[in-house]
């Protein structure tokens, strides 16, 4: 039997709680870039354009898991807060960090408890990705609070994203595969 087959009500009420955080946190980092942007912190709006793709990533694969046992992912649309990069960053990193240590792991925990294989692999990817989300979220905020627009957060810039799982990278160096799911890095999406 697969693990769909198993999985319960539960597990799917996770899903559409996921997709639709997913799908919001994409809006919400779309807005972001636009600010960072008016605030010449092009580096910042390149690591938000980045992270929104990422999130638009997992989006996709938890709405896939839900379709595939006929079911529709919806989401909500939530209204998005504009304030100062500086705050927009820290948003960002609260809700980074609320899905690294309270809403995946505890996702997580039921999908292996109902071996739902589909959404454990959805779950996994994301929550590894918004690691790396939250490690350069941090970084900037360290670098902004500081006063520091000498440095990367002030140039447009290329980050490096997984196709498969989200996994954002700040660096091309020594990856041959997502560190997370795998993936070639060749497949990785450029985005600036
Ligand atoms: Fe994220
Ligand atoms: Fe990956």
């Amino acid at each position: 039997m697969s693990g769909v087959a198993e999985a319960n009500a539960m597990t799917f009420e996770n899903l559409s709680a996921a997709f639709e955080g997913e799908s919001n946190a994409h809006d919400k980092y779309v807005a972001f870039a636009a600010r960072a942007d008016e605030e010449e912190l092009h580096g910042v709006a390149s690591l938000f354009r980045a992270a929104a793709r990422s999130e638009q990533i997992h989006a996709a694969n938890h709405a896939h898991v839900i379709n595939q046992v006929g079911r529709r992912a919806e989401c909500e649309p939530r209204k998005v807060a504009v304030n100062s990069t500086l705050e927009n960053l820290k948003t960002a990193l609260n809700g980074e960090k609320f899905e690294i240590d309270i809403l995946y792991p505890g996702f997580l925990e039921e999908a292996v408890e109902h071996k739902f294989t589909a959404a454990i692999r959805s779950f996994t990817g994301a929550l590894e990705a918004e690691k790396t989300h939250a490690r350069l979220f941090s970084e900037a905020i360290a670098l902004l609070a500081a006063g520091k627009r000498d440095s990367w957060i002030a140039e447009a810039r290329e980050f490096y994203v997984c196709p498969v799982c989200g996994y954002t990278s700040q660096t091309e160096e020594e990856h041959e595969r997502c560190p997370v799911c795998n993936c070639l890095w060749e497949k990785f999406e450029i985005i600036r």
